[in-house]
Protein backbone atom coordinates (compact mmCIF):
# COMPACT_ATOMS: atom_id res chain seq x y z
CA UNK A 1 0.00 0.00 0.00
CA UNK A 2 1.71 3.54 -0.90
CA UNK A 3 2.16 5.98 2.08
CA UNK A 4 1.72 9.59 2.19
CA UNK A 5 4.25 11.29 0.65
CA UNK A 6 4.78 14.70 1.76
CA UNK A 7 6.70 16.83 -0.94
CA UNK A 8 6.56 20.52 -1.53
CA UNK A 9 5.02 19.87 -5.06
CA UNK A 10 2.25 18.18 -4.28
CA UNK A 11 -0.17 20.22 -2.83
CA UNK A 12 -3.31 19.04 -0.16
CA UNK A 13 -6.85 20.05 0.02
CA UNK A 14 -7.45 21.60 3.73
CA UNK A 15 -10.69 20.29 5.62
CA UNK A 16 -13.06 23.02 5.41
CA UNK A 17 -16.29 22.73 7.33
CA UNK A 18 -19.31 22.92 5.10
CA UNK A 19 -17.16 22.47 1.88
CA UNK A 20 -14.67 19.39 1.44
CA UNK A 21 -17.31 16.96 1.19
CA UNK A 22 -16.65 13.89 -1.13
CA UNK A 23 -17.86 15.99 -4.48
CA UNK A 24 -15.64 19.10 -3.74
CA UNK A 25 -12.72 16.99 -2.85
CA UNK A 26 -12.72 14.87 -5.61
CA UNK A 27 -13.07 18.09 -8.02
CA UNK A 28 -9.80 19.32 -6.58
CA UNK A 29 -8.24 16.02 -7.15
CA UNK A 30 -9.43 15.90 -10.70
CA UNK A 31 -7.52 19.54 -10.72
CA UNK A 32 -4.47 18.47 -9.08
CA UNK A 33 -4.73 18.41 -5.50
CA UNK A 34 -2.93 15.61 -4.10
CA UNK A 35 -4.23 15.01 -0.52
CA UNK A 36 -7.59 15.85 0.75
CA UNK A 37 -9.14 16.11 3.52
CA UNK A 38 -13.02 15.48 4.85
CA UNK A 39 -14.70 18.74 6.96
CA UNK A 40 -14.28 18.15 10.29
CA UNK A 41 -15.89 15.23 11.84
CA UNK A 42 -17.11 15.27 15.42
CA UNK A 43 -15.51 12.53 17.07
CA UNK A 44 -18.64 12.52 19.80
CA UNK A 45 -21.05 12.45 17.22
CA UNK A 46 -19.64 9.45 15.51
CA UNK A 47 -19.14 7.55 19.47
CA UNK A 48 -22.86 8.53 20.83
CA UNK A 49 -24.31 7.48 17.05
CA UNK A 50 -22.36 3.65 17.55
CA UNK A 51 -23.08 3.87 21.55
CA UNK A 52 -26.64 4.97 22.31
CA UNK A 53 -26.13 4.13 25.69
CA UNK A 54 -22.57 4.32 26.21
CA UNK A 55 -21.20 1.43 26.01
CA UNK A 56 -18.18 0.35 24.91
CA UNK A 57 -19.17 -2.39 22.54
CA UNK A 58 -20.87 -1.85 18.81
CA UNK A 59 -21.56 -3.71 16.01
CA UNK A 60 -20.68 -1.25 13.04
CA UNK A 61 -22.95 -1.36 10.40
CA UNK A 62 -21.11 -1.70 7.29
CA UNK A 63 -20.31 0.05 4.59
CA UNK A 64 -23.21 -0.86 2.70
CA UNK A 65 -25.75 -0.15 5.49
CA UNK A 66 -23.80 2.83 7.14
CA UNK A 67 -25.86 6.21 5.75
CA UNK A 68 -22.97 7.79 4.34
CA UNK A 69 -23.71 8.93 0.85
CA UNK A 70 -26.46 11.19 0.69
CA UNK A 71 -26.73 10.68 4.08
CA UNK A 72 -26.99 12.89 7.67
CA UNK A 73 -24.76 13.52 10.50
CA UNK A 74 -21.31 13.18 11.37
CA UNK A 75 -20.91 9.70 9.33
CA UNK A 76 -22.33 11.44 6.54
CA UNK A 77 -19.18 13.44 6.06
CA UNK A 78 -16.85 10.15 5.71
CA UNK A 79 -18.66 9.59 2.26
CA UNK A 80 -15.64 8.53 0.11
CA UNK A 81 -15.08 6.52 -2.95
CA UNK A 82 -12.47 3.70 -2.63
CA UNK A 83 -10.19 5.58 -4.78
CA UNK A 84 -9.98 8.73 -3.15
CA UNK A 85 -5.76 7.90 -1.65
CA UNK A 86 -4.26 9.35 0.28
CA UNK A 87 -7.35 10.41 2.25
CA UNK A 88 -6.77 12.33 5.40
CA UNK A 89 -9.65 11.82 7.97
CA UNK A 90 -10.14 15.53 10.23
CA UNK A 91 -11.50 14.62 13.60
CA UNK A 92 -12.25 17.32 16.43
CA UNK A 93 -13.01 16.36 19.71
CA UNK A 94 -11.06 16.81 23.43
CA UNK A 95 -12.02 13.65 25.23
CA UNK A 96 -9.53 11.00 24.78
CA UNK A 97 -11.26 7.95 25.21
CA UNK A 98 -14.04 9.27 22.80
CA UNK A 99 -11.72 10.45 20.01
CA UNK A 100 -9.90 7.20 20.65
CA UNK A 101 -13.06 5.31 20.05
CA UNK A 102 -14.59 7.41 17.32
CA UNK A 103 -11.09 6.49 15.12
CA UNK A 104 -11.26 2.86 15.70
CA UNK A 105 -14.65 2.49 14.47
CA UNK A 106 -14.34 4.71 11.76
CA UNK A 107 -10.87 2.50 10.72
CA UNK A 108 -13.07 -0.73 10.85
CA UNK A 109 -15.32 0.97 8.16
CA UNK A 110 -12.60 1.94 6.14
CA UNK A 111 -11.14 -1.51 6.97
CA UNK A 112 -8.58 -1.85 3.63
CA UNK A 113 -8.68 1.66 2.46
CA UNK A 114 -5.20 3.64 3.14
CA UNK A 115 -6.93 6.26 5.46
CA UNK A 116 -5.04 9.13 7.82
CA UNK A 117 -6.24 11.25 10.51
CA UNK A 118 -5.99 14.95 11.24
CA UNK A 119 -7.17 15.91 14.80
CA UNK A 120 -8.33 19.97 14.76
CA UNK A 121 -6.50 22.08 16.91
CA UNK A 122 -7.40 24.99 14.81
CA UNK A 123 -10.75 25.80 14.33
CA UNK A 124 -11.76 29.04 16.40
CA UNK A 125 -15.99 28.85 15.50
CA UNK A 126 -17.95 29.21 18.64
CA UNK A 127 -20.24 26.03 17.99
CA UNK A 128 -16.63 23.80 18.02
CA UNK A 129 -14.66 25.94 20.86
CA UNK A 130 -17.53 25.44 23.13
CA UNK A 131 -17.05 22.02 23.21
CA UNK A 132 -13.77 22.69 24.32
CA UNK A 133 -12.29 21.41 20.86
CA UNK A 134 -10.62 22.88 17.80
CA UNK A 135 -8.65 26.00 19.00
CA UNK A 136 -8.76 26.35 22.67
CA UNK A 137 -7.23 23.23 23.19
CA UNK A 138 -4.05 24.86 22.71
CA UNK A 139 -5.34 26.53 26.26
CA UNK A 140 -5.12 23.32 27.59
CA UNK A 141 -1.68 21.91 25.84
CA UNK A 142 -1.88 19.51 28.55
CA UNK A 143 -4.82 18.01 27.95
CA UNK A 144 -4.32 18.40 24.20
CA UNK A 145 -1.32 15.95 24.49
CA UNK A 146 -3.62 13.34 26.02
CA UNK A 147 -6.04 13.63 23.43
CA UNK A 148 -3.34 13.07 20.92
CA UNK A 149 -1.64 10.31 21.86
CA UNK A 150 -5.00 8.21 22.33
CA UNK A 151 -5.59 8.99 18.76
CA UNK A 152 -2.04 8.14 18.03
CA UNK A 153 -2.43 5.04 19.98
CA UNK A 154 -5.50 3.95 18.14
CA UNK A 155 -4.67 5.01 14.82
CA UNK A 156 -0.88 3.77 14.53
CA UNK A 157 2.39 5.82 14.35
CA UNK A 158 2.74 7.32 11.21
CA UNK A 159 -1.14 7.77 10.53
CA UNK A 160 -1.93 10.92 12.61
CA UNK A 161 -1.62 14.72 11.89
CA UNK A 162 -2.38 17.76 13.69
CA UNK A 163 -3.31 20.68 12.58
CA UNK A 164 -2.61 24.05 15.12
CA UNK A 165 -2.69 27.69 15.69
CA UNK A 166 -0.05 29.29 17.25
CA UNK A 167 -2.10 29.33 20.27
CA UNK A 168 -5.84 30.31 21.80
CA UNK A 169 -4.88 33.90 23.34
CA UNK A 170 -3.24 36.56 21.40
CA UNK A 171 0.29 36.49 21.73
CA UNK A 172 0.32 33.37 23.91
CA UNK A 173 2.79 31.37 21.70
CA UNK A 174 2.77 27.49 22.20
CA UNK A 175 2.78 25.63 19.50
CA UNK A 176 6.54 25.27 19.11
CA UNK A 177 6.46 23.61 22.57
CA UNK A 178 2.97 21.43 21.30
CA UNK A 179 4.37 20.99 18.05
CA UNK A 180 7.93 19.01 19.72
CA UNK A 181 5.41 17.24 22.23
CA UNK A 182 3.51 15.97 19.74
CA UNK A 183 6.20 14.94 17.40
CA UNK A 184 7.59 13.17 20.27
CA UNK A 185 4.41 11.34 20.82
CA UNK A 186 4.46 9.96 17.11
CA UNK A 187 2.71 12.49 15.47
CA UNK A 188 3.17 12.04 11.40
CA UNK A 189 3.08 15.97 10.22
CA UNK A 190 2.09 18.83 11.88
CA UNK A 191 -0.25 21.85 9.98
CA UNK A 192 0.43 24.73 11.40
CA UNK A 193 -2.17 28.19 10.64
CA UNK A 194 -0.68 30.98 12.22
CA UNK A 195 -3.10 33.44 13.54
CA UNK A 196 -4.14 32.99 16.96
CA UNK A 197 -7.21 31.47 18.01
CA UNK A 198 -9.29 34.66 18.94
CA UNK A 199 -8.19 36.02 15.66
CA UNK A 200 -9.85 34.16 13.88
CA UNK A 201 -9.42 35.11 10.36
CA UNK A 202 -8.53 38.61 11.13
CA UNK A 203 -4.57 40.24 9.88
CA UNK A 204 -2.05 38.37 8.48
CA UNK A 205 -1.39 34.67 8.79
CA UNK A 206 2.71 34.76 10.22
CA UNK A 207 4.23 32.47 8.05
CA UNK A 208 7.51 33.04 10.37
CA UNK A 209 5.85 31.22 12.33
CA UNK A 210 6.22 28.37 9.95
CA UNK A 211 9.32 28.57 9.06
CA UNK A 212 9.95 28.72 13.04
CA UNK A 213 7.88 25.74 13.61
CA UNK A 214 10.06 23.81 11.02
CA UNK A 215 13.26 24.84 12.36
CA UNK A 216 12.44 22.87 15.36
CA UNK A 217 10.90 19.89 14.07
CA UNK A 218 12.13 16.70 12.41
CA UNK A 219 8.52 15.57 10.89
CA UNK A 220 6.49 17.11 8.45
CA UNK A 221 5.46 20.69 8.49
CA UNK A 222 2.43 21.80 6.39
CA UNK A 223 1.48 25.40 5.42
CA UNK A 224 -1.31 26.70 5.61
CA UNK A 225 -2.62 30.31 5.99
CA UNK A 226 -3.19 33.13 3.53
CA UNK A 227 -2.33 30.51 0.24
CA UNK A 228 -5.33 32.14 -1.81
CA UNK A 229 -3.33 31.99 -4.93
CA UNK A 230 -0.36 29.81 -6.58
CA UNK A 231 1.88 32.25 -6.42
CA UNK A 232 1.52 33.05 -2.59
CA UNK A 233 1.93 29.24 -1.86
CA UNK A 234 5.67 28.93 -3.74
CA UNK A 235 6.52 31.82 -1.66
CA UNK A 236 5.48 30.81 1.46
CA UNK A 237 7.29 27.48 0.75
CA UNK A 238 10.52 29.82 -0.27
CA UNK A 239 10.33 31.53 3.11
CA UNK A 240 9.21 28.70 5.50
CA UNK A 241 10.86 26.02 3.87
CA UNK A 242 7.32 23.80 4.74
CA UNK A 243 7.08 20.49 3.30
CA UNK A 244 3.93 20.92 1.58
CA UNK A 245 1.07 23.25 1.68
CA UNK A 246 -2.86 23.38 2.24
CA UNK A 247 -4.90 24.87 0.27
CA UNK A 248 -8.38 26.25 1.47
CA UNK A 249 -10.17 29.62 0.89
CA UNK A 250 -8.04 29.48 -2.31
CA UNK A 251 -9.48 26.47 -3.90
CA UNK A 252 -13.11 27.52 -2.63
CA UNK A 253 -12.67 30.58 -5.08
CA UNK A 254 -10.75 28.72 -7.64
CA UNK A 255 -10.29 24.90 -8.28
CA UNK A 256 -7.72 25.65 -10.73
CA UNK A 257 -5.03 26.66 -7.96
CA UNK A 258 -4.02 23.26 -7.77
CA UNK A 259 -2.86 23.15 -11.48
CA UNK A 260 -1.86 26.64 -11.43
CA UNK A 261 0.55 25.76 -8.52
CA UNK A 262 1.79 22.61 -9.94
CA UNK A 263 2.37 24.51 -13.35
CA UNK A 264 4.10 27.52 -11.12
CA UNK A 265 6.54 24.79 -9.32
CA UNK A 266 7.63 23.10 -12.62
CA UNK A 267 8.57 26.71 -14.35
CA UNK A 268 5.72 26.53 -16.54
CA UNK A 269 2.71 29.25 -16.95
CA UNK A 270 -0.34 29.60 -14.65
CA UNK A 271 -2.84 31.54 -17.03
CA UNK A 272 -6.27 31.61 -15.25
CA UNK A 273 -8.81 28.70 -16.83
CA UNK A 274 -10.77 30.30 -19.77
CA UNK A 275 -14.40 30.29 -19.22
CA UNK A 276 -14.92 26.97 -20.79
CA UNK A 277 -12.62 25.39 -18.80
CA UNK A 278 -14.67 27.25 -15.64
CA UNK A 279 -18.28 26.23 -17.25
CA UNK A 280 -16.98 22.27 -17.34
CA UNK A 281 -15.31 22.18 -13.93
CA UNK A 282 -19.00 23.57 -12.66
CA UNK A 283 -20.52 20.69 -14.84
CA UNK A 284 -17.91 18.12 -12.85
CA UNK A 285 -19.06 19.51 -9.72
CA UNK A 286 -22.62 19.73 -9.99
CA UNK A 287 -22.68 15.74 -11.55
CA UNK A 288 -20.54 14.53 -8.42
CA UNK A 289 -22.53 16.78 -6.20
CA UNK A 290 -25.81 15.22 -7.45
CA UNK A 291 -24.45 11.59 -7.53
CA UNK A 292 -23.16 11.96 -3.65
CA UNK A 293 -25.26 14.38 -1.86
CA UNK A 294 -28.76 14.62 -1.33
CA UNK A 295 -30.63 17.16 -3.83
CA UNK A 296 -31.51 19.84 -1.54
CA UNK A 297 -28.01 20.18 0.10
CA UNK A 298 -26.45 19.32 -3.69
CA UNK A 299 -28.31 22.46 -4.68
CA UNK A 300 -27.34 24.78 -1.60
CA UNK A 301 -23.24 23.75 -2.41
CA UNK A 302 -23.56 24.86 -6.09
CA UNK A 303 -25.48 27.86 -5.11
CA UNK A 304 -22.39 28.70 -2.96
CA UNK A 305 -19.60 27.29 -5.20
CA UNK A 306 -20.67 28.88 -8.77
CA UNK A 307 -20.52 32.25 -7.81
CA UNK A 308 -17.12 31.97 -6.39
CA UNK A 309 -15.75 30.31 -9.03
CA UNK A 310 -17.20 32.83 -11.87
CA UNK A 311 -16.55 36.05 -9.00
CA UNK A 312 -14.36 37.35 -11.64
CA UNK A 313 -17.09 38.12 -14.29
CA UNK A 314 -19.54 40.32 -14.96
CA UNK A 315 -23.26 39.14 -14.46
CA UNK A 316 -22.21 37.51 -11.02
CA UNK A 317 -24.66 39.54 -9.01
CA UNK A 318 -27.50 38.76 -11.06
CA UNK A 319 -26.47 35.17 -11.09
CA UNK A 320 -26.40 34.90 -7.23
CA UNK A 321 -30.24 35.93 -7.54
CA UNK A 322 -30.98 33.25 -10.61
CA UNK A 323 -29.24 30.59 -8.33
CA UNK A 324 -31.17 31.59 -5.20
CA UNK A 325 -34.38 31.17 -7.08
CA UNK A 326 -33.31 27.66 -8.43
CA UNK A 327 -35.00 24.86 -7.60
CA UNK A 328 -33.59 21.99 -9.27
CA UNK A 329 -30.52 20.42 -11.61
CA UNK A 330 -32.58 21.40 -14.98
CA UNK A 331 -33.24 25.29 -13.42
CA UNK A 332 -29.32 25.32 -12.43
CA UNK A 333 -27.82 23.89 -15.84
CA UNK A 334 -30.51 26.46 -17.83
CA UNK A 335 -28.96 29.48 -15.56
CA UNK A 336 -25.47 27.97 -16.45
CA UNK A 337 -26.05 27.99 -19.88
CA UNK A 338 -27.71 32.18 -19.67
CA UNK A 339 -24.84 32.69 -17.77
CA UNK A 340 -22.44 31.59 -20.80
CA UNK A 341 -24.73 33.18 -23.72
CA UNK A 342 -24.06 36.32 -21.45
CA UNK A 343 -20.48 36.58 -21.41
CA UNK A 344 -18.84 37.95 -24.41
CA UNK A 345 -14.80 38.04 -23.33
CA UNK A 346 -12.59 35.67 -21.72
CA UNK A 347 -12.35 36.61 -17.57
CA UNK A 348 -10.19 39.47 -16.47
CA UNK A 349 -9.84 40.84 -19.80
C1 LIG B 1 -15.25 27.86 5.36
C2 LIG B 1 -14.06 27.34 6.12
C3 LIG B 1 -14.17 26.13 6.80
C4 LIG B 1 -13.06 25.62 7.50
N1 LIG B 1 -13.17 24.41 8.12
C5 LIG B 1 -12.09 23.88 8.76
C6 LIG B 1 -12.15 22.58 9.34
O1 LIG B 1 -13.17 21.88 9.26
N2 LIG B 1 -11.03 22.13 9.97
C7 LIG B 1 -9.87 22.88 10.06
O2 LIG B 1 -8.89 22.43 10.65
N3 LIG B 1 -9.79 24.10 9.49
C8 LIG B 1 -10.86 24.59 8.84
N4 LIG B 1 -10.75 25.80 8.21
C9 LIG B 1 -9.44 26.49 8.17
C10 LIG B 1 -8.69 26.14 6.87
O3 LIG B 1 -8.44 24.75 6.77
C11 LIG B 1 -7.36 26.92 6.74
O4 LIG B 1 -6.49 26.54 7.77
C12 LIG B 1 -7.61 28.43 6.83
O5 LIG B 1 -8.70 28.81 6.01
C13 LIG B 1 -6.36 29.22 6.44
O6 LIG B 1 -6.04 29.01 5.09
P1 LIG B 1 -6.40 30.11 3.93
O7 LIG B 1 -6.10 31.45 4.52
O8 LIG B 1 -5.50 29.73 2.79
O9 LIG B 1 -7.85 29.98 3.65
C14 LIG B 1 -11.85 26.35 7.54
C15 LIG B 1 -11.76 27.56 6.86
C16 LIG B 1 -12.84 28.06 6.15
C17 LIG B 1 -12.71 29.36 5.41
Amino acid sequence: MPSLEIKPYLPWLAPLAGYSNAPFRLLCRHMGAYATCTEMVSAKGIYYSLHPNGCRSFRLPGPGNINMQKGKGSWALLASPEEESPLIIQLFGAEPDIVAIAAESILQLFAGREIYFDLNMGCSVPKVVKTGSGAVMLADPVNALKVAEALIAAAGAGKVGFKLRLGWLNGENIYLKLGKQLEDAGAAWITLHPRYGKQAFTGKADWSKIAALKQELSIPVLASGDLLSAAAAKSCLEQTGADAVMFARGAMNNPFIFREFSRLMQGENTARPTLAELMDAISQHASLAWAWLDERYALSQMRGFIPRYVHHFAGVRALRQQLTACRNREQLNAIISQFIASQTADPGE
